[in-house]
Formats: C-alpha cells, sequence, structure tokens
C-alpha cells in the first residue's frame, strides 16, 4: 500500500467508514488537533459529510469504493458496525491499519458470539442460550422462566433488534417480522430477562500499544430502547462495583485486542441472596458510544479527541469528570423540523447548557442531537437536560 498524503505539517489521516453523527463529532477533535479526517459517506448531505471537507460518497458493503476510500487514509475506523466481513478481510489483505480490527469487531458485530467469548473468559453475562428451533427455545424457557428476551445476532440498534416475547408463538410473530435470513442463519440469542436495577456503561478507551483509560462508569436510560439520558458518574453507584465493572471492561478490551473507543453495556443486579451489588454484561460496542457523549462537555478528555488518540497510537488523554456530575439528554426528533429557532430560548434560559446538533433531518424518535450540563446539584442538571431535549422535540414551548 502506498503512504497516503498526509495533512500539511506531517498530521496523519484518519479515515472513518460511516458519515453519521459519531464521525461527525471527531471532527472538532482533529480540526483541535490538527488532524486530517477523511468519512466514506452514505450521501452527500450525511452527518459528517457536512463538516467534514473530505467525504468521498461509498457505499461501505462496497469493496472497492472502501479499498479506494482507504488508499488516501493512515489509519481506517468505524462509525458504525455493520462493514461487512468480505469487505473488511480485503482491507486487511490491502495491508490497511483498521481499528478496531476485524478480529475484535465482531464480538461487537454478532451478539451470540460476543455471548461465547463473553463466558469463556469469565464475564458475567446473563443466562443465554442459541436457539434454532421452537423445542431449544421452550427447553431455555424451562431453565430461566418465560418471558424471554430475543435477540437476532447481528444488524439490530436501538432496541430495533431486540423483544421480549412470552411464548414462543409471540417468538415466532416477532422473527417473521424481523427474519431476513442473513442474520438468523445462526439462529437467534435467547436470554433471560434480567431484573436490573439500572442500566450502566463502562467506557474505555485502548491504543494499539496497550495503553488503556477508564471514564467513570455511567448510569443510561434507556425508553422504548432507545437511550434518552446519561448519569455520569452513575449516582451512589457501590465503589466495590464501580470497581469491578471497570476492571470488567479492561478485561473485556484487553482479552479481545480492542483499539479504540470501546463501550460495555452493563446491568446493574443484586444478588438474590446476598443482596450485594453486581452487574451482568449486556452488549458491546466498538467505536464511541451514546454512553459517552457526556465526556465532550464533563471530561478532560472527551471520547471524540480519545478515539483519534486511540487508533494512531497516541498517548490517551486524561478521562477524569470536569465536575462532580455531567448529564446528558438525547434530543429526539419531534413535530418542528427547524430546530435552529429553539437557540435563542435555549441559551438565554441555561448558559450553562452544551448544545449539540448532528444536522440531521428531524424526524419523529431519531437521534438528532444531544445536551449535557455540568455541576454539582444532580437532580437541577437533570431538570435542564430534559427541559433543553423536550424544548428541542417541540414536548414542551416554553
Ligand atoms: N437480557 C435482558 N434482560 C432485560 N432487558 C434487556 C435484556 N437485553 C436487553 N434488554 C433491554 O433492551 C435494551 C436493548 O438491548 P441491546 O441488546 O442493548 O440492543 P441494542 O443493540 O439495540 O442496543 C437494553 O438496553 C435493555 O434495556
Ligand atoms: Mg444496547
Amino acid at each position: 500500500m502506498t503512504s497516503p498524503q498526509r495533512a500539511p505539517g506531517g498530521f496523519p489521516v484518519v479515515g472513518i467508514i460511516g458519515g453519521g453523527q459519531l464521525a461527525r463529532m471527531c471532527a472538532g477533535p482533529a480540526s483541535e488537533l490538527a488532524i486530517g479526517l477523511s468519512v466514506l459517506a452514505e450521501a452527500p448531505d450525511a452527518a459528517a459529510a457536512q463538516v467534514v471537507p473530505s467525504s468521498p460518497v461509498g457505499d461501505h458493503r462496497d469493496v472497492e469504493a472502501v479499498l479506494a476510500f482507504a488508499r488516501d487514509c493512515d489509519v481506517v475506523t468505524f462509525d458504525h458496525e455493520h462493514v461487512p466481513d468480505e469487505v473488511l478481510s480485503a482491507l486487511v489483505a490491502a495491508g490497511v491499519p483498521l481499528h478496531p480490527t476485524p478480529d475484535a469487531l465482531v464480538y461487537a458485530q454478532d451478539k451470540l458470539r460476543m455471548r461465547r467469548r463473553l463466558t469463556e473468559i469469565g464475564v458475567a453475562c446473563p443466562a443465554w442460550a442459541q436457539a434454532r428451533t421452537a423445542d431449544q427455545v421452550e427447553a431455555f424457557a424451562a431453565r430461566v422462566g418465560w418471558p424471554l428476551v430475543a435477540k437476532t445476532p447481528r444488524g439490530g440498534y436501538d432496541g430495533k433488534g431486540v423483544r421480549v416475547v412470552g411464548t414462543v408463538d409471540e417468538l415466532q410473530d416477532w422473527l417473521d417480522q424481523v427474519g431476513a435470513p442473513g442474520p438468523l442463519a445462526d439462529g437467534i440469542l435467547l436470554e433471560e430477562r434480567v431484573e436490573f436495577v439500572r442500566e450502566l456503561a463502562v467506557l474505555i478507551a485502548r491504543s494499539p500499544s496497550n495503553q488503556a483509560a477508564a471514564w467513570p462508569v455511567v448510569e443510561t436510560v434507556q425508553t422504548d430502547g432507545i437511550c434518552t439520558e446519561v448519569l455520569a458518574p452513575a449516582p451512589d453507584l457501590d465503589p466495590g462495583l464501580a470497581a469491578v465493572a471497570t476492571e470488567a471492561g479492561l478485561r473485556i478490551a484487553e482479552s479481545l485486542q480492542v483499539t479504540g473507543v470501546f463501550a460495555v453495556e452493563m446491568f446493574e443486579v443484586r444478588d438474590a441472596e446476598s443482596g450485594a451489588p453486581s452487574y451482568v454484561v449486556n452488549e458491546l460496542a466498538m467505536r464511541p458510544h451514546n454512553s459517552g457523549h457526556w465526556s465532550m462537555d464533563g471530561a478532560v478528555t472527551g471520547q471524540f479527541e480519545q478515539h483519534l488518540r486511540a487508533v494512531l497510537d497516541l498517548p490517551l488523554g486524561a478521562p477524569t469528570p470536569r465536575e462532580p456530575h455531567t448529564v446528558m439528554a438525547n434530543v429526539l426528533g419531534g413535530d418542528y423540523p427547524e430546530l435552529y429557532p429553539a437557540y435563542r430560548h435555549l441559551m438565554a434560559r441555561d448558559p450553562g447548557l452544551k448544545l449539540h446538533l448532528y444536522g440531521k433531518t428531524v424526524r419523529v424518535g431519531r437521534k438528532i442531537g444531544h445536551v449535557n450540563v455540568s455541576g454539582t446539584d444532580l437532580a437541577d442538571l437533570r431538570e435542564r437536560a430534559r427541559h433543553a431535549a423536550d424544548y428541542l422535540a417541540g414536548v414542551i414551548t416554553e
């Protein structure tokens, strides 16, 4: 592979496959560090293509398009986990440095393989099984009890590949709705329905030289399967649980040789007998993650800068929080297509509010931005973040 054209000053070019908001939010830190950025975008008006001058349009499933894109990049990373195996293999064969590597990424792409691997390395997971037949479903339900949580192993996001089912028929109906043959070739992932106290996430950055940095464990709040709020750090988290959850995240990152920013979604649970707090792992994401958006304003090093550092094998920045609490609220699309008019009111009402919008066309329920607010009074921060997100969504009018 020939060396790509360096940005002026000898700065490398980081290529990102996919032009969504995660790629877009790398643009700020890349510009500050004078690191070159190039994005393989779905469309000329994709969220990242609007702000990254080098944003060729191409399909992430098209081997030739992706190889041509990678030729102009020093390292290549991802905005999403949907790049197919044959494209990843072609990039590896062409000598393109990929972060994360396909060997690691597969555990974020395929929830069955993730469950198998985490079980092998002794990380606590919900009871789970792979099922291809009704008998296998019944056998698992006999072990853990109905209802079950059924998941398509590949391709799900924002709860779209997840369904709580009470009977085999209900499972079958759902599979008929979502059941493209591709994702279900290996059968379905079944899990016990975990009675969790709350959802947590551990966010880690790991570099190819094996430096790792962990942000504090956060609480994530999901509404209809979509993350709507993040509290950083997770309020009143048992210090012992914070330590073991972080240790588990670091161990997974090292065992799976993850590079870049990496999120472990977890459930906080109570031991049935002792009542002691512990965790089970829900799933992995190998890229900057919604649970880390708070860090853009709430930590010394935000996740997008850290991701650039990690994939370039630069020393990592401090993940230390700047304030006792940061609250992030996602802005979901509402009835108003125009968002800018909301700025005047929100900025006047709350000068401490940090607004991040992604340049996406407003559609009801679509993640179009987020807000962060940091300080000492958690209840006040939550109210302010919720207010701003609801106002942008048009749920409230003042
Ligand atoms: N085994 C489970 N028990 C209880 N709730 C679950 C379980 N698995 C998933 N969920 C709920 O569904 C949400 C989405 O599931 P997840 O596997 O994270 O899918 P996605 O890839 O869409 O994020 C989780 O955040 C959690 O609220
Ligand atoms: Mg999830």
